[in-house]
């Protein structure tokens, strides 16, 4: 049995990492298109590479919490695969494998010139800087995916969808296009959960079944009831 799990901000808020949505479309005060787009940068690096550093620090302080670790655990029982919209790296520390970031990790730095993908580089601790560069002389940027850019690893995350058995659907909007759309490639899973606070408003599919928790309360339920088809 194959377990997809496809997580969104709302994963991490009881680790005290605040989303987006739940702020009036404000992330830690910032309006998202003054710092999370391509034309943000062009801009103004210092404002966006200082804002991303502060991310990166607030999550490096952070915890996981007990909805990350059962989806670890739950790596003792079946094959297991985390798709993340989330640019922390909770779900990596709290022990699971195998990690699908969507929208890039806060962790790694990339260039800003034509070859952003070519490499990505780990951030020594929160702090990246204007002399921060790529081999070929461009200034270094956060290793995430901008508002108006393209998502490089959705082709990655469709075969995954595709042979899920169960799929777990937590604290997300589902208002994130491509990354939203993933979920409708699961049409193979036999068992759809989405745990969100805001669940019944989210327009999901009747196939879903609807859990109004929190991540950590929601995730505990899900486990008792997908261990009755996995043991
Ligand atoms: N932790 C992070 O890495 C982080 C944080 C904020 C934003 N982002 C970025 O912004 C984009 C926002 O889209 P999104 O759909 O992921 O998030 P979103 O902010 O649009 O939606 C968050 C969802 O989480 C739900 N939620 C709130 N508290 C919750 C809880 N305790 N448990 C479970 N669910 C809860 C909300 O009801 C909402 O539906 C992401 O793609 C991501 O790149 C990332």
């Amino acid at each position: 049995m194959k377990v997809v799990i496809f997580s969104g901000a709302g994963m991490s808020a009881e680790s005290g990492i605040q989303t987006f949505r739940d702020s009036d479309g404000l992330w830690e005060n910032y309006r998202i298109e003054e710092v999370a787009t391509p034309e943000a940068w062009s801009a103004d690096p210092d404002m966006v590479t200082e804002f991303y550093n502060m991310r990166r620090k607030a999550i490096i302080d952070a915890n996981p919490n007990r909805a990350h670790e059962l989806i670890a655990t739950l790596e003792d029982l079946t094959e297991v695969h985390v798709i993340t919209q989330n640019i922390d790296d909770l779900h990596e520390r709290s022990g699971s494998q195998n990690v699908l970031h969507l929208h890039g990790n806060i962790r790694y730095a990339k260039s800003s010139g034509p070859n952003q993908e070519k490499e990505y580089y780990r951030i020594d601790g929160w702090k990246l800087t204007e002399n921060d560069k790529c081999p070929e002389g461009y200034r270094l940027r956060p290793h995430v995916v901008w508002f108006g850019e393209s998502v490089p690893a959705y082709n990655e995350a469709v075969p995954i969808l595709s042979e899920a058995d169960i799929l777990i659907v937590i604290g997300t909007s589902l208002q994130v296009y491509p990354a939203a759309g993933l979920i409708h490639y699961a049409e193979r899973a036999s068992h759809k959960f989405v745990i969100d606070p805001k669940a019944a408003s989210l327009g999901i599919s009747d196939d879903f079944r609807i859990i109004s928790k929190g991540a950590e309360s929601g995730m505990e339920d899900v486990l008792k009831e997908i261990k009755k088809v996995l043991i």
